[in-house]
């Protein structure tokens, strides 16, 4: 038996309204215990019992650890041309994605495993402890099983996204790849995922291309999710909940028909701050979305094209900056709205039983993530009540 306790806390954020104070269930002067990976304790620093290990937290905030519903972290090369070209004027295109799938298909596994790993060792040192991430850059049959296979390497919650784009060698036969998609690369790629995914825009798939993908997918064993009105208004926020999705993901573009959909379903509405800020697009206003009864999560959306960050506290910043968010709800978002995006409930709160995921803030409060942009702003990451170390390799001396 191991146990781990958290002593001498000055802001828990429990993630459990009901055990504290405001979205985040806040309490101060706390301790946390964890025994064996899970959660068995948390109450006030004065009645803290005894364990095998003790943390001196020094009167820091401790957070769960943050969980990032949307990445794309299985690929090769980079975008640094398509995002210099957007600081001098160009917008951004769903097609720059096709440089990323050649790029990706002329990878090694081992190429495209180190790259994988690397940012998912940026992710915890920023604080993640739970993440998920999709294939969508192999597009072939073998190179979407192949991309999926890697990505277990590193999560469960991986997702099929075979429809990220149509690729080159079907340009102008959406269908047949269509068909492909919902054929023979599916049946490869369903065992290795626990979603599907579609990218639903013009320059993607159409909203009846989409939902037939979508029930493909279901039909399969998988549960959907979807990529939904980020370059304009569109279809995917209402088929998205039309299908029952565990979220849309973008969201960027909202009709009131849209946040009224969202309002009334358990789909939860992911934002990517990321996203809006590396293409130059406008923010969404998260206000409508809560105010309406919507469930908001915030993720990185980290890959090449559109977001290349993993810094879940730049995106908290970004979105209490520019989406109206306060800063514990912005912090919910990326807690408690990143579980329910994944239909998780043991991760995202620290409360008895949950995962032994937990964060300890460099400084005493959860607004510093957004008070103080750009600072590192994580001491210590623990998954599962073990301290995670990096394995990165260190500037020499
Ligand atoms: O979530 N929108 C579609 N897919 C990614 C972008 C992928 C890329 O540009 O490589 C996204 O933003
Ligand atoms: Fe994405």
């Amino acid at each position: 038996v191991t146990s781990v306790l958290f002593d001498r806390i000055g802001e828990l954020a429990t993630g459990d309204p009901a055990s504290g104070e405001g979205p985040l269930g806040l309490r101060d002067d706390a301790a946390l215990v964890v025994e064996d990976g899970e959660v068995v304790w948390v109450g006030d620093a004065a009645d803290a019992p005894a364990a095998d290990e003790r943390v001196d937290v020094d009167g820091r905030s401790v957070l769960p650890g943050f969980v990032d519903s949307h990445a794309h972290l299985v690929f090769a090369g980079d975008r640094r041309r398509d995002f210099l070209a957007r600081a001098t004027g160009r917008g951004y295109e769903a097609g720059g994605i096709r440089t990323t799938v050649a790029a990706t298909r002329d990878a090694s596994d081992d190429e495209l495993r180190a790259n994988a790993r690397r940012l998912v060792d940026e992710l915890h040192a920023q604080g993640v402890t739970t993440f998920e991430t999709k294939s969508g850059y192999g597009l072939t049959t073998e190179h979407e099983a192949r991309s999926l296979r890697i990505a277990r390497e590193l999560t469960d919650e991986t997702t099929y996204l075979g429809a990220h784009v149509v690729p080159e060698e079907f340009a102008g036969d959406v269908d047949g790849y269509v068909e492909l998609v919902v054929g023979d690369m599916l049946t490869a790629c369903a065992p290795l995922a626990r979603w599907v995914d579609v990218f639903v825009e013009d320059g993607a798939f159409d909203a009846d291309r989409a939902r037939a993908i979508l029930a493909a997918g279901v039909a399969a064993g998988l549960a959907p999710r979807v990529h939904a009105n980020q370059l304009g208004h569109g279809p995917g926020v209402q088929l998205g909940c039309e299908v029952g999705a565990a979220s849309v993901d973008h969201c960027t573009f909202l009709s009131d028909a849209d946040v009224d959909a969202l309002a009334g379903s358990g789909t939860v509405a992911t934002l990517l701050p990321g996203v809006d800020f590396s293409t130059r697009m406008p923010y969404p206003d998260a206000r409508r979305l809560i105010d309406a009864g919507a469930t908001v999560a915030l993720a990185t959306d980290c890959n090449p094209g559109s977001s290349f960050t993993t810094s879940l506290p730049f995106c908290i910043a970004l979105a209490v900056r520019e989406y109206g968010m306060t800063p514990s709800e912005a912090v919910a978002a990326a807690t408690s709205g990143g579980a329910a995006a994944l239909r998780r409930t043991d991760v995202g709160h620290l409360t008895p039983g949950a995962r032994g995921d937990v964060i300890v803030l460099a400084g005493t409060s959860h607004v510093d993530l957004a008070y103080r942009p750009g600072v590192p702003s994580v001491a210590g990451t623990w998954l599962g009540g073990r301290r995670w170390r990096s394995a990165a390799p260190q500037l020499p001396e």
